[in-house]
């Protein structure tokens, strides 16, 4: 067996990928059955399948099922759990991908500091950190009847930093584009919840970590572009698919000793 295969190979993994029909979602997806797993993408919406989905249900025709659930709702995680179970296997790996990023013109409407929404946090939190902690409740509970798994929360650099208002202020909006305070603090709180899952599942095989991705290239104006990369130390924004080997490796068996750990993939963006 090659060196790739023994560390980081999922053949036969079952894996679970909520907020599968996004931008990410694909990308995680495509890395899971790359290296040889059967996933399950969840959404809240699955009746209208993403290009990237419908290219790889063609091409691992059996090996990517899609499934309705909202991260919200414990009955449909539970269908979802089932349906897992009774197609594809009991969960070794739940990527907890599904949130709420609110990128300018994302809301319709922008606020200034005193004018956000009460509601529009409350949604944040309730997908980014609440809805994560649900999944975890729900896959993980099985991940423990199964003696091992590997949790991944998808956190965000904004997590660790605020979000640089300069960045935005190109945007022709009125009041100027604001990224909403809630975002970095439902990513903040996701890793505290990591860590809290990493030592209480830790005695039952069940390892627990974050990765947080910095700026991703897809669909930004070019202005945004060039203030983004200058801020960053490797001069530019990621790549999809530079996710997917620091994804690969907290799914498998290459971070068999790393729980509770936050690996922050931003090209360097927080050490500035
Ligand atoms: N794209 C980036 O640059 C970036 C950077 C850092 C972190 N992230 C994080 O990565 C994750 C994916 O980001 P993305 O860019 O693909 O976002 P996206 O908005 O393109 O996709 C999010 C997906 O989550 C789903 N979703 C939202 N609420 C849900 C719910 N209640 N139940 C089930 N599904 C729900 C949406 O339908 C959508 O398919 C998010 O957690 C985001 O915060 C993204």
């Amino acid at each position: 067996m090659s060196v790739f295969e023994s560390l980081f190979g999922l053949s036969g993994k079952v894996a679970v990928v909520t907020g599968v029909m996004g931008r990410l979602g694909g990308v995680w997806t495509e890395a899971l059955l790359e290296a040889g797993a059967y996933v399950l993408g969840l959404d809240q919406d699955v009746d209208v399948v993403s290009e990237p989905v419908q290219t790889l249900q063609s091409k691992y025709s059996g090996k990517l099922l899609c499934f309705k659930a909202d991260v919200c709702s414990r009955a449909e995680l539970e269908d979802a759990l089932a349906h897992c179970k009774g197609q594809i296997g009991p969960p070794d790996i739940l990527v907890n991908n599904a949130g709420i990023d609110q990128p300018p013109g994302a809301l319709g409407v922008s606020h200034t500091m005193d004018s956000v929404p009460f509601e529009v946090c409350e949604k944040v939190f309730g997908v980014n950190t609440l809805g994560a902690f649900q999944c975890a409740q729900v896959f993980g509970k099985s991940m423990i009847e199964s003696g091992r798994g590997k949790i991944i929360n998808i956190g965000s650099m904004y997590g660790t930093v605020s979000p640089d208002s300069r960045m935005y202020d190109h945007i022709d909006m009125s009041p100027s584009f604001l990224k909403p305070p809630a975002y970095g603090a439902s990513k903040a709180a996701l890793v505290n919840i990591s860590n809290y899952l990493a030592t209480h599942w830790a005695p039952y095989g069940i390892q627990v970590n974050t990765l947080s991705p910095g700026g991703v290239l897809g669909g930004q104006d070019s202005t945004f572009k060039k203030k983004f990369s200058d801020r960053v130390p490797m001069g530019r924004m990621a790549y999809p698919h530079e996710l997917k080997g620091p994804l690969l490796f907290l799914a498998s068996e290459a971070s068999s000793y790393v729980t509770g750990v936050e690996l922050v993939v931003d090209g360097g963006f927080t050490c500035w």
